[in-house]
């Protein structure tokens, strides 16, 4: 197999690959410089963004889990205008697709944000985060609720012409539902999953291990929910879909494809490992093969279920 059969079309972005490194995982992307070649990713999603500087959560802020890890950041971020002026040139620099993920408390900042950001001319698309489960205002209570998160769709859509992913949160009661409310407010795509709130507790002081008390979980631990997100909004909507949650290498990735993910994202493993995300970009092209297939285009959502499955039901 040759590169060129990892050759992605994401929503018409033309990736070289369908590996992505998530949102707020590996900070504006300039953390990892000298860590990993980024110039070998299909493409790299930016640390979500509000329109003023945001400060955060209490620490401690990560806490190691059983197969994976709870955050509580709280989109700590350095503000649109900075990011803007400080980071983009000097990422761009890297020449793969970008993608912004932009936040915020009201509909109104999303539509500022994504207009803003498609002004600057350097990126390819923007990931609409209404799916964070460690901030008051302004995260998963639009994910979870199918109006709010298409107000903030159309908003988003009718303020840019780049093509608009929703990230959502495998917490929200009717996943497929509102991934069906984004794509009919307009959505390029879906990204799927964020972290799932999660908490955990030091049994002899008794205190939460976390300052923001609960948090999001990410990791192996969550691959499994988050399969099975991709499948069903994939199945509701079929909308291109960056799929990810415990991704941790090229069989992992097969796995999404199957299920309906046209690229994925890589979060967590980065922790251990900085480099894991160009190490699965080289595994792909054998674990393509081991599929049976010659492309990563020809497994997307050729999942092969069995004639006796009760249509994804548990
Ligand atoms: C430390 C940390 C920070 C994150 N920050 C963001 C963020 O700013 N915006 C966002 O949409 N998702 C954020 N996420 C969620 C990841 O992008 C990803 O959706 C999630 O971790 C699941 O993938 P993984 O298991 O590969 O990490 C963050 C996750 C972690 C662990």
């Amino acid at each position: 197999m040759n590169e060129s059969s990892l050759m992605t079309n994401l929503a018409g972005i033309e990736l070289a690959n369908p590996v992505l490194l998530a949102s707020g995982t590996a900070g504006y992307g300039l953390e990892l410089d000298g860590l990993l070649d980024m110039s070998r990713l299909g493409g790299l999603i930016l640390k979500s963004v509000t329109i003023e500087p945001w400060a955060g959560n209490a620490e401690p802020r990560i806490w190691e889990t059983t197969g994976g890890m709870l955050n509580s950041i709280g989109l700590e971020n350095i503000g649109v205008e900075a990011l803007i002026e400080d980071v983009l040139p000097r990422i761009s620099e890297i020449g793969v697709p970008l993608m912004a993920s932009i936040a915020g408390d009201t509909v109104r900042a999303f539509a500022r944000l994504a207009s803003r950001l498609e002004s600057t001319g350097a990126l390819a698309a923007v990931e609409v985060n209404v799916s964070c489960p460690n901030v008051e205002r302004g995260g998963i209570q639009f994910g979870v609720d199918p109006n709010a998160t298409a107000a903030v769709t159309t908003s988003v859509r009718e303020n840019c012409t780049m093509p608009v992913f929703v990230k959502l949160s495998a917490a929200a009661s009717d996943l497929p539902g509102i991934a069906d409310a984004a794509s009919r407010a307009g959505a390029s795509g879906l990204s799927l999953i964020n972290t799932v709130p999660g908490m955990a507790i030091d049994p002899v002081s008794r205190s939460p291990r976390l300052g923001n008390v609960t948090g999001g979980l990410s990791g192996p631990a969550i691959k499994p929910i988050a399969l099975k997100a991709v499948y069903d909004c994939f199945r509701a909507t079929g909308l291109p879909i960056i799929g990810g949650g415990g991704i941790y290498d090229a069989g992992d990735v097969i796995e999404f494809l199957l299920a309906g993910a046209t690229a994925v994202s890589i979060g967590t493993a980065t922790f251990q490992d900085p480099a894991r995300a160009t190490k699965i970009v080289e595994e792909l092209p054998d674990a393509v093969t081991a599929a049976g297939a010659t492309t990563t285009a020809e497994l997307v959502g050729r999942l092969r279920t069995p004639r006796n499955a009760s249509k994804g039901k548990r």
